[in-house]
């Protein structure tokens, strides 16, 4: 069956869309691993794991047709110092000409209820401080603050909120 909404956008395992695996690279490359001088080449060979059948990691592509709108990954770990946690939504990004149609929050939204279909009852996430107002508006919550080199805050969303 297959794993993508219909209306407006779809939202899609990335193991169904796999042709958009060089875009997320690229999108994850510039946005997290470029400044700290990684190659594209590690992003791109860490997204095949995104398809892989099994349980985790795998992605998830909102787009229209073949036009890339955003991405979020389901990892196993995002954060070294917290490796207690798990599973982790990362890497969550739109594209910029796309922002503010609500496409981030479906995204997050659909990958913490695919952690759910897996059994999971809780799913984590990390960010900056001032990304935290973008998931608390939709029922994430402060589990822990000012976590590791970067004072990361890692919020949770459990299953019935
Ligand atoms: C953060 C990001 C994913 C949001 O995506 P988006 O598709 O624009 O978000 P949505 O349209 O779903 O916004 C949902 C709500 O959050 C709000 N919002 C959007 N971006 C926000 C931000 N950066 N900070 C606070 N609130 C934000 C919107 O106003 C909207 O509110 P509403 O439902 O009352 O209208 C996107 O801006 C992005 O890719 N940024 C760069 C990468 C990044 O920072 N990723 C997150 C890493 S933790």
């Amino acid at each position: 069956m297959p794993r993508s909404h219909s209306q407006p956008y779809a939202i899609s395992d990335l193991r169904d869309q796999p042709g958009f695996c060089p875009t997320i690279a690229d999108r994850v490359w510039r946005a997290w691993w470029q400044g700290a001088g990684h190659p594209l080449e590690h992003v791109a060979d860490h997204m095949q794991e995104m398809l892989y059948e099994g349980a985790l990691p795998f992605g998830l592509v909102a787009h229209e047709g073949a036009t890339y709108l955003g991405s979020a990954l389901i990892i196993s770990c995002d954060l070294e110092e917290r490796p207690q946690y798990a599973p982790w939504v990362a890497a969550v990004w739109v594209d910029a000409d796309h922002r503010r149609r609500g496409i981030g929050k479906a995204l997050v939204r659909r990958a913490a209820e695919a952690t759910f279909d897996l059994g999971h009852d809780v799913a984590y996430l990390c960010a900056l401080p001032e990304k935290r107002s973008f998931y608390e508006a939709f029922g994430w919550r402060r589990l822990e603050e000012d976590v590791g080199p970067h004072g990361l805050t890692v919020l949770t969303f459990s299953r019935g909120v």
